[in-house]
């Protein structure tokens, strides 16, 4: 039976991607500071503990696994890494957790390990225009991330590539574009776009109108997370290194993002755009290379993907309200 270290397990990609490899037959350890927000996770052992700290991630390795996924990051949205406030922290905390994490799976012979990047690490001057961006896996430098959270990343991507150089690590390393689904941070602070219009949009009387940050023509793709997770195994099965993007080509605007989840509510709804962290103008999914390389595709389109994200956080929304647990 394979077994399998997945850190961050008590956040949104982690979670599911316990609950997909168990489906699959595999025995998986969980580790995360917190447990799984929304349901319980389906790792055979999910251990507390902060993956900062040397100890605790020497003790998680005392086994051999045949893969580690490393998903655990301090990260969120736009509203998280573009205002600045957290910028100390999130490269320290995911920095410490990166070397830690990589550090101790190489000491202790677990040789594949698949690393969650972002599609952050593009340069800004390639995502100014937001018909026409420019996030080809090989546009990546000369560096120029819009953030520091995007500048970790890019540091952690090349920490990796050493380990494989030098190390003989089989490292995968993946861009992720914006993953959405259930069960994601929805009002926390840390809640992407479709999540927090999702959020809006149910909280909205019929007819009155939903704040969007900035002009609401700034693009972006979404990916659904079952989309996510495939491409996560294919490339971690593989033998092709990366990085490589996992994203959605279906680029959009924000307002119309805000128009379909609307229209998927059944609410006609005005949009007040107001000032807000907006970070790139344009970004999307650039998919040539992970066809070609792992001849794969999203297979959900956005509004299908939504429907199901929009039924989960008014689920949440309307529990909320009336002071009950939703799942
Ligand atoms: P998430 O915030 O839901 O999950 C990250 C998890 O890491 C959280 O549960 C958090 O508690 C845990 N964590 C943070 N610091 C820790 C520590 N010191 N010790 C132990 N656990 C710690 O985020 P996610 O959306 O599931 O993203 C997973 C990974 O994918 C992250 O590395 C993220 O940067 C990357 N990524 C995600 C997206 C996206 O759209 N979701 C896009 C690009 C990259
Ligand atoms: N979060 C949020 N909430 N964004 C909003 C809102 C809102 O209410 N209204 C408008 N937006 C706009 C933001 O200003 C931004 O321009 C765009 O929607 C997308 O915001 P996010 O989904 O929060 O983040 P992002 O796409 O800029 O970056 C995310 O994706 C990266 C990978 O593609 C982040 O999650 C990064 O951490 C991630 O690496």
């Amino acid at each position: 039976m394979k077994r399998v270290l997945v850190c961050g397990a008590g956040g949104f990609i982690g979670h599911h991607l316990v609950q997909r490899l168990k489906a699959e037959g595999a025995w998986v350890r969980g580790a995360d500071l917190k447990y799984p927000g929304y349901s319980a996770s389906g790792a055979d052992e999910f251990v507390l503990g902060d993956l900062r700290n040397q100890t605790f991630v020497g003790e998680l390795f005392d086994q051999p696994f045949d893969e580690i996924y490393q998903l655990a990051a301090d990260m969120g949205g736009a509203g998280y890494i573009f205002t600045g406030e957290h910028d100390a922290d999130v490269m320290r905390n995911s920095a410490l957790i990166n070397l830690n994490v990589l550090d101790t799976a190489s000491q202790t012979g677990c040789r594949r390990i698949f690393y969650s990047s972002s599609a952050c690490i593009y340069p800004e001057y390639n995502q100014l225009d937001p018909d026409n961006p420019n996030c080809a896996e090989d546009s990546a430098y000369p560096a120029a991330p819009d953030s520091e959270y995007g500048w970790e990343k890019l540091f952690s991507e090349r920490l990796y590539l050493s380990y494989a150089r030098n190390y003989g690590m089989q490292v995968r390393i993946a861009r992720f574009h914006n993953i959405f689904g259930p069960q994601g941070s929805w009002n926390d602070g840390k809640e992407k776009a479709p999540a927090a219009l999702c959020r809006k949009v149910a909280e909205a009387e019929d007819g009155a109108a939903i704040e969007i940050w900035g002009d609401g023509q700034q693009t972006r793709s979404f990916l659904y997370i079952d989309d996510c997770l495939e491409a996560v195994l294919r490339l971690m099965r593989s033998d092709w290194t990366g990085p490589v993007n996992i994203g959605s080509e279906e680029m959009v605007s924000i307002n119309l993002l805000a128009d379909m989840i609307a229209a998927i509510a059944g609410k006609a709804l005005g949009k007040r755009h107001v000032p807000g962290a907006a970070g790139v103008r344009g970004r999307n999914s650039d998919n040539r290379l992970i066809r070609e390389k792992l001849d794969w595709e999203p297979t959900l389109p956005l509004h299908a993907g939504l429907a199901k994200t929009y039924a989960w956080v008014s689920q949440q929304v309307s529990a909320a309200q009336f002071g009950i647990a939703a799942e």
